[in-house]
């Protein structure tokens, strides 16, 4: 099983559909997915006693049962001011309140970047790359940068760019190949 973190809070996003894609495409492959939308990350997670031992939350504690049961998590997430979505490090800082260490210690991960402008969210995929690797998750090196995607969604809100299909297939198929590695060294 893999996990797919949507990294966006943004109503209406636009890394969603890829996403979708990436989902469906894993699935032809055989591989059952789950998704983990930040569109829908409560604004209540959020405040002081956020850190504190044994605290629960409906919205963290399911997703930490999600990510905890799979070694392979992939990550698509836009570009915010030169880097990842505050959300996304939120999100990323209430989990780690979550014994961490089995949580994040010997996972792998792929990170795909989207964003308006031409970088693609370089930046962003090597500073959330820097994070999961501070917690003990190994990054796929090659992370995957998409830029200019407004184009790229159709009206009802699907990806419809063709070369974007192909390189998202490319990565996942990369990714996959991998994580077999990673098990075989592990093994
Ligand atoms: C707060 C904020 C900061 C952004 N900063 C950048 C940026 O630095 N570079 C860029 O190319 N696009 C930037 N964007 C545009 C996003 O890349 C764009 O909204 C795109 O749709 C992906 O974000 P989404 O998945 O939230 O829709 C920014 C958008 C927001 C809301």
């Amino acid at each position: 099983m893999i996990v797919i973190v949507q990294g966006s809070n943004r109503k209406g996003n636009l890394t969603r559909p890829f996403v979708e894609y990436a989902a469906d495409y894993l699935n032809e492959k055989g591989e059952a997915c789950v998704i983990l939308d930040l569109e829908h990350l409560p604004s209540d997670i959020l405040h002081s006693e956020m850190y504190a031992s044994g605290v629960e939350h409906y919205f963290l504690d399911q997703a930490a049962a999600e990510m905890r049961k799979a070694t392979r998590w992939v990550f698509a997430f836009p570009e915010y001011n030169g880097s990842f979505p505050g959300g996304l490090k939120l999100f990323i800082d209430a989990l780690s309140v979550r014994d961490f260490k089995t949580l994040f210690g010997g996972k792998t991960a792929g990170l795909i970047g989207t964003s308006s402008g031409r970088a693609g969210n370089l930046r962003g995929l090597d500073h959330f790359s820097s994070v999961l690797n501070h917690l003990g998750t190994n990054v796929m090196p090659q992370s995957l940068p998409v830029s200019l995607i407004d184009a790229m969604i159709d009206g009802s809100g699907n990806l419809k760019d063709e070369a974007a299909k192909k390189s998202i297939s490319a990565f996942l198929d990369r990714f996959l190949a991998f994580t077999t590695q990673q098990a075989t060294v592990s093994a």
